[in-house]
């Protein structure tokens, strides 16, 4: 396994990074983090990788904040009445066991009144699967967030497509961003971590 630390990044919040990062962790046997909850009602992300994966206690680390409301991290924590620290949201050193780090929402989603989280990302200095739909308007959001990350120098290590098959978008996406396709999670009826296992060996990290 090369890359001991890999976040997952989307170009809007609801894409599947959270189905992406559940099919990595199991793929690669990693630890799954969530630094920035945002919403609990109808569980937490670590609640449906847990559920998804079905992996033990071990792949798992805490959240660095968990916000009640589902809105941008700026807003939810202030109307939680909570102040995000910048310096509590570093990544824990490359361990034995690989690291998948889920972002909130979209790569510019404000983590305070002054920090946008791509900004947070670009500290980490770790490489990123960009998580992005196959359906209509996808080309635009995906080319304005290989932008904001080519512009601070995030290596992109490639897309992760989500839903059905659109082999026109997806060429053109890799094409202009000159990124690499990783792969395609397809809609999945009922996902189960058997079906994630097998989707994940149709990908290429
Ligand atoms: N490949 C897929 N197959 C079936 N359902 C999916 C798939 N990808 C995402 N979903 C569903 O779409 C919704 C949004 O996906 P999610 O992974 O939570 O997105 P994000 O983490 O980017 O907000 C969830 O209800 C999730 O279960
Ligand atoms: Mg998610």
């Amino acid at each position: 396994m090369e890359h001991k630390r890999i976040v997952v990044a989307g170009t809007d919040t609801g894409v599947g990074k959270t189905m992406v990062a559940a099919m990595l962790t199991l793929g690669l046997d990693a630890c799954y983090f969530k630094p920035l909850q945002s919403g609990t009602h109808g569980g937490t992300d670590t609640e449906r990788v847990k559920a998804l994966t079905g992996l033990s206690p071990a792949h798992f680390l805490p959240e660095r904040y968990v916000f009640s409301r589902p809105l941008s991290p700026h807003r939810a924590s202030e109307l939680d009445g909570v102040e995000i620290n910048p310096r509590a949201l570093t990544l824990p050193p490359p361990a034995s066991r690989p690291l998948v780090v889920e972002l909130a929402g979209g790569l510019l989603v404000p983590v305070t009144r002054s920090l946008l989280q791509v900004d947070v990302l670009a500290s980490w200095r770790v490489p990123v699967v960009l998580c992005a739909r196959t359906s209509l308007g996808t080309i635009n959001h995906t080319l304005l967030s290989t932008e904001a990350l080519h512009q601070r120098g995030i290596e992109v290590l490639g897309v992760a497509f989500v839903g059905e098959a659109n082999e026109d978008s997806e060429r053109t996406i890799c094409s202009f961003a000159a990124v690499r396709r990783l792969g395609r999670l397809p809609w999945i009826k009922k996902p189960t971590a058997a079906a994630l296992r097998k989707v994940f060996k149709g990908f290429t990290l």
